[in-house]
């Protein structure tokens, strides 16, 4: 029997081109044998007519919050609570604004504020909508809650622009699906995560940081949290919020970092994400350093920070089953990822360039995109550029992988070295 059997999926249908697509997805979904109800929003029946949607589902369409009919039937507190899932697809930018801000003002925003059963949403629309700050921080505040996402995509839109907005098709729809449905594949296994900067004080106002954003470690921490693994993340001083059902340690320094990694051992998988000064002040000082009226500049000695990653694959003792490190660079993507592999004693590393592109802008380090090469002792694999939660979801299916083909063989002890 397939996990979606019998499950049942409420499926909100918001505005926009992709709605089409939401019928395939019904097919799909019932194909699978998961019965699916359809709230249809108002912006949503401008793409699609209720009956495609009551036709697809054999059941009937909920549009209007206000209708006696529909109180009788089923009203909007027992649609979100006999759902196992509430599926937005495609979502709107209205629609997820609404959500974000706990409006209950239609039916589709009345279900999902009434709700208590995980939601995944599909989000689709113009890519300036989609890059919007108003947008992103909406999707940010969602994501702090443990709303999944799938998508959005890049590729052609609609409007006739290129970008990230494209809704994912309903196979990926699907995928996510079940994934968000079925067993949580790393359940019973620890994670410990490192995300963001390091800031190395100078003395008490100035420090030496990095232009790391923390966007990649943090999906990283949500998508393992997703899977089932109990995450511990440590990260530095990021502008994101902690990612919900994570332990989130905050740290400044490289030492506090290791500091914090070595209380959260052990671990069964560790993902080195954070971007670590490599050097620190040798001797902070204690007041602020003076401007001297332009005679002298101050010196600033620096010492060598430890390499967290380095120490913790080098434990003898209690070292985590899976090490991954990041390796950020400028130019010889591949020597120097193979390089790292071997220095730093890991299992993988997850390569990404950084530094401008073509057009001047930066390719990874705080951007929502990137693009990796995972190099494991035998391999190497080259993934397409996607978003940061997608490189995320694909570290951890293959993380997933790696655990399941362990599994067969033996058994599942932390601190073994493979
Ligand atoms: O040597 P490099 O900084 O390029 O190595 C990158 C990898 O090592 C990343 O996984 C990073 O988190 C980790 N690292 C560390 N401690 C350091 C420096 C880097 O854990 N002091």
């Amino acid at each position: 029997m397939g996990i979606l059997q019998d499950k049942q999926i409420l499926l909100i249908v918001s505005g926009g081109i992709a709605a089409y697509k939401a019928l395939e997805l019904i097919r799909l979904l019932r194909s699978a044998g998961a019965e699916v109800r359809c709230v249809l929003t108002e912006g949503g029946a401008h793409f699609v007519t209720p009956l495609s949607l009551s036709a697809l589902s054999e059941h009937k369409v909920y549009t209007d919050l206000w209708s006696l009919t529909d109180e009788a039937e089923m009203g909007h507190i027992r649609l979100s609570r006999e759902a196992d899932l509430i599926v937005v697809a495609p979502a709107s930018a209205d629609l997820i604004a609404k959500m974000a801000n706990g409006f209950a003002n239609d039916l589709a925003s009345t279900v999902l504020l009434a709700s208590d059963k995980p939601i995944l949403i599909a989000p689709a629309m113009n890519p300036q909508m989609w890059n919007n700050p108003a947008t992103q921080a909406n999707i940010g505040v969602l994501r702090a809650r443990g709303v999944r996402q799938i998508g959005p995509n890049a590729g052609d839109m609609a409007c006739g622009e290129t970008g990230w907005g494209r809704m994912s098709e309903p196979a990926e729809i699907l995928e996510a699906i079940e994934a968000a449905l079925g067993p949580k594949k790393l359940a019973g296994l620890k994670a410990l995560v490192t995300s963001g900067p390091t800031f190395e004080a100078i003395d008490p106002v100035r420090f030496i940081g990095n232009r790391s954003s923390g966007k990649q470690g943090h999906a990283i921490a949500a998508a393992l949290q997703e899977a089932g693994a109990l995450v511990t993340l440590i990260t530095g001083p990021v502008a994101l919020p902690d990612p919900a059902g994570v332990k989130t340690v905050h740290i400044e320094s490289a030492a506090e970092m290791l500091a914090a990694c070595e209380k959260a051992l052990p671990a069964d998988i560790a993902v080195f994400a954070a971007a670590v000064s490599d050097w620190r002040a040798a001797k902070p000082q204690t007041k602020k350093i003076k401007k001297s009226g332009g005679k002298t500049a101050p010196e600033i000695n620096l010492t060598e920070n430890p390499d967290i990653l380095r120490t913790i694959a080098g434990l003898k003792k209690g070292r985590p089953r899976l090490v991954i490190g990041f390796a950020a660079e400028t130019d010889d993507l591949e020597k120097n990822a193979k390089a790292k592999l071997k220095s730093k004693g890991c299992d993988w590393i997850v390569a990404n360039a950084v530094g401008p592109d073509a057009k001047g802008r930066e390719k990874a380090f705080g951007a929502d995109e990137n693009h990796v090469t995972l190099f494991t002792r035998s391999a190497s694999e080259e993934w397409p550029r996607a978003s940061k939660q997608a490189i995320a979801a694909k570290l951890v299916e293959r993380i997933t992988q790696e655990f399941g083909r362990h599994d067969t063989s033996q058994k599942r002890r932390p601190g073994k070295r493979q």
